[in-house]
Formats: structure tokens, C-alpha cells, sequence
């Protein structure tokens, strides 16, 4: 409480994950999000790790309880939980146990989410005043880490490039971004290859804030090709029509692998291998998505061959991981500090996530413009370590300065700052408070 008696910042942010816990793990959000999801999961723990110890390894726990014998760690895992459970798809649509693969006693989806387990895990670890007290934690969660990227370089990277692939837009967590569109625009569906089914997300959030139908059927149509065919993988990633090679998927590997080598060194196992797995991932991002003229990282379609070059936030992610040297960083930056994405002193908020001169830029819709705070959380990680540090303290402030002005909403635009989306947001919450762990006098700072 401060003077007056009301709740701190960190007090509300704490009161969101509140109303989201379970009891076993944290909804994204009340209504939009009712289950539990995987990479947001990561994002939350990284958040109670300042203040709940116990929770933040239940929140992962609870997550790699519904991981799959073949190491695949579901992006939904469908726990029960008090409160409206209404989602499509639900477990009835994804019908995942048709993959031997599936857990018995737990519903999931059959599609994954960015790879940032390790490095959430291995913050939860360096929270702690007594590292002792996380050990058992560390040493229980290791294989499954372990399990979990096996799986992304065995099944994923066909070609053994050191690059994964992702096979659904979802993989992503950037549902909507103009990156995939050329690669939906080209799945021409006739009207009775698309299931019959009803989106429910749009009863809760303006649907000009959500993706379009047209992106929605491709989405559905994606999922049932998958149960299909058991979700094996040798019998999908043939003839997908959705298979790209994506630069933030692939960047949180990377980091993700040198945290569980960290994770390995604690324990007293042998970490080599998740080096030479960040090394190999890390070349190849460099190699093979970098744009010289573009002054920013593409995604690769598989099925078209070529770089897809859309000038989304996601391009810049690389700084995160280390994985441009000094002279491309300082490229990247020239075209980050530009009136494309946001120039230092500009108005509005830092970064949208697409740039706000193209064709295709919408301030309001989900992935295609709004500002997102796990975007500029990286980015601003990223930015530090290269010396850009009055930028890096640009999006600091983005991040606590949105939610205390406009609340915890999904995503800002970024000219207003007015939030979209799903409200009281979990890892908008844990986000903010772990940057006022980090930076406690931005509270001060800002008005
Ligand atoms: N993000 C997707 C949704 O909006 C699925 O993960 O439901």
C-alpha cells in the first residue's frame, strides 16, 4: 500500500496474477485465455519468481505435467479450472490423443510455442536468496528441458540447419502477423476442406481487434490436418503448406540453450551439447536470416524458399540472444530508432510490432501494430547489451508506464497508448514487475 492506502503498482500487477492462479497455474487472462498456456506460463514465472518462489516452480511444474513422451511441450494444456472455460479449439477439436505421443491423464494441444522454458527456469533459480531451495526444482525440471529441445532439433529441423520450424502460425505466439500472410494466401481452400466450427474469442474482444475469419479458417484447417494424421510428425512437414523458419522461435532457442547449459553446470551434468546447439542455431539465424539491405532479421518460408520480408518487431529479437555482431546491431538499430518503428523523442509508445509506414500496419490489431510488453522486455535485454541504454530505458519505461496509465491489457497502441485485447493480461503483470525488480527507480521516473 503506499501513503494513502492504495495498492502499490507491483501490488496490482500482483492482484492480476491473483485472480488468474488456479491453484495449480496461471490463466493468461480471465476469460480470453482460460487454460494454461506455454510460453505465457514462462513469462509468468519470471514474474513470481520475486515474490512467490513456490508458485513460480508450481506455474512450470503444472505446465511440463502435460509435456509428451517425444519431449513436445503442448501450447495449451487444457487444466480444469473455476470460472467460463468457453474456447475453441477446445480438447475435443485437437483430439490429440490420437498421437501415441499424448499424455493419458492430461488434455493438450498438438502445437508448441516459443522454446523460452530454460530461461525462465534458470531465472526462477537466480531469484532465489538461497539457490539451495530451488535445486530439487532444477534437478526435476532438467530432463524435461532436455526432452523438450531434443524434440525441436529431431523433429523440427528436418535438414539439420540448426534451424526449427514452426507449422502453425500459432507456434509463433504472433498469431496474426503480416509474416504469415503470403504463406496463408497461398492455401486456397475450398469451402468444404474448411471444418465447420464457431469462434468464440470474438464474443470477448472487438473482433477489429482479433484476427480475421479468412486468417481463422486457415488456422482450423491447419489444426485438423495434424489430428489427421496423428500428429506424426514424418507425415506432416512433407507437404504442409505452413512450414517457416521463424527468427523469434529460433533466437529463444538459441538463449534457451545456453540457459540449460547453465542449468547443466549447477547440477553437475555435462552441458556441451546445448552449446553447440546455441553455436549451430545462433550461425544459422545469422547465415540464413539476416538482411543486409533490410537492416533486420526475416523469417524463411520452407515451401516457397525465400525470405519473408515483413518489417515486424520480431526481426530485431536477434539482440536478445547476442546473436548479431556489433556492426549489425548497430545497423539493426539505425532502422529500429527510425520513424518505421519509433525514434527516440518521438510521441506514442515503443516499438510496434510491425512497421508503422507499411501497407499492412494497424495500430489496433493484435499482431499487426500494437505494442506488446514481452517484445519490448527482450528487446530492451537486448539493446542493453549492445550499449543502448537510453533506448533499452525508453522501453523500461513503455513497460511499467502503459499498464499503470492505460492498465494490464494484452497489447497498447502504440500512438495512445489505449489498451486492446484481453484484460487483466498475467504476463503483462509479471513483466512490469520483474522490470521494477530490475529497475526500481523507473517508478519514480515516470509520471
Ligand atoms: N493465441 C491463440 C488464441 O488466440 C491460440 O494460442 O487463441
Amino acid at each position: 500500500m503506499n501513503r494513502r492506502g492504495e495498492p502499490t503498482l507491483v501490488e496490482q500487477a500482483q492482484a492480476v496474477l491473483q485472480r488468474n492462479w488456479t491453484g495449480r497455474f496461471t490463466k493468461p487472462s480471465p476469460r480470453l485465455y482460460p487454460y494454461q498456456w506455454s510460453w505465457d506460463s514462462a513469462y509468468i514465472a519470471i514474474g513470481y519468481a520475486h515474490y512467490d518462489l513456490e508458485r513460480a516452480q508450481k506455474e512450470l511444474r503444472t505446465l511440463f505435467a502435460g509435456q509428451w513422451r517425444n519431449g513436445l511441450l503442448p501450447h495449451i494444456i487444457f487444466n480444469f479450472s473455476r470460472g467460463p472455460r468457453v474456447y475453441f479449439p477446445g480438447p475435443d477439436f485437437w483430439q490429440t490423443r490420437r498421437s501415441p505421443h499424448a499424455p493419458k491423464r492430461r488434455r493438450t494441444s498438438g502445437i508448441v510455442q516459443p522454446p523460452i522454458h530454460a530461461t525462465a527456469v534458470l531465472r526462477v533459480y537466480q531469484s532465489a536468496n538461497d539457490g539451495e531451495q530451488v535445486r530439487p526444482f532444477l534437478a526435476e525440471i532438467f530432463p524435461k528441458l532436455k526432452a523438450w529441445h531434443e524434440y525441436l532439433y529431431r523433429e523440427r529441423d528436418p535438414y539439420q540447419e540448426g534451424l526449427v520450424y514452426i507449422r502453425h502460425p500459432w507456434e509463433s505466439g504472433q498469431d496474426n502477423s503480416p509474416i504469415w500472410d503470403n504463406a496463408l494466401a497461398r492455401m486456397e481452400l475450398k469451402s468444404e476442406q474448411i471444418p465447420a466450427y464457431r469462434r468464440v474469442d470474438t464474443q470477448t474482444v472487438d473482433a477489429a481487434e482479433r484476427p480475421t475469419d479468412s486468417e481463422y479458417d486457415r488456422y482450423i484447417y491447419l489444426v485438423r490436418m495434424f489430428s489427421e494424421r496423428n500428429y506424426d510428425e514424418a507425415a506432416i512437414w512433407p507437404d504442409c503448406p505452413f512450414l517457416v523458419q521463424d527468427v523469434v522461435f529460433n533466437t529463444l532457442l538459441c538463449q534457451a540453450n545456453r540457459d540449460l547449459a547453465e542449468i547443466a553446470h549447477i547440477l553437475g551434468e555435462d552441458g556441451r551439447l546445448f552449446i553447440e546447439w546455441a553455436d549451430q542455431t545462433g550461425y544459422a539465424i545469422n547465415q540464413k536470416l539476416w538482411s543486409k539491405t533490410d537492416r533486420i532479421y526475416y523469417d524463411y518460408d520452407l515451401n516457397s524458399k525465400e525470405l519473408i520480408t515483413e518489417p515486424a518487431v520480431a526481426g530485431f529479437i536477434p539482440l536478445f540472444a547476442h546473436i548479431p555482431d556489433q556492426t549489425r546491431a548497430q545497423n539493426m538499430y539505425g532502422h529500429l530508432n527510425s520513424d518505421s518503428f519509433w525514434k527516440m523523442g518521438d510521441s506514442g509508445y515503443p516499438v510496434p510490432s510491425y512497421d508503422k509506414h507499411a501497407p499492412k500496419y494497424l495500430p489496433n490489431r493484435y499482431w499487426r501494430g500494437p505494442v506488446w510488453m514481452n517484445m519490448d522486455w527482450l528487446l530492451a535485454q537486448g539493446l542493453e547489451h549492445y550499449g543502448y541504454q537510453a533506448y533499452a530505458d525508453a522501453l523500461w519505461h513503455t513497460i511499467v508506464e502503459l499498464p499503470k496509465h492505460h492498465g494490464f491489457f494484452e497489447y497498447f497502441d502504440p500512438r495512445t497508448g489505449t489498451g486492446y485485447g484481453a484484460y487483466d493480461f498475467s504476463w503483462t503483470a509479471a513483466l512490469l514487475i520483474d522490470t521494477l525488480e530490475r529497475k526500481p527507480h523507473i517508478l519514480a521516473e515516470i509520471a
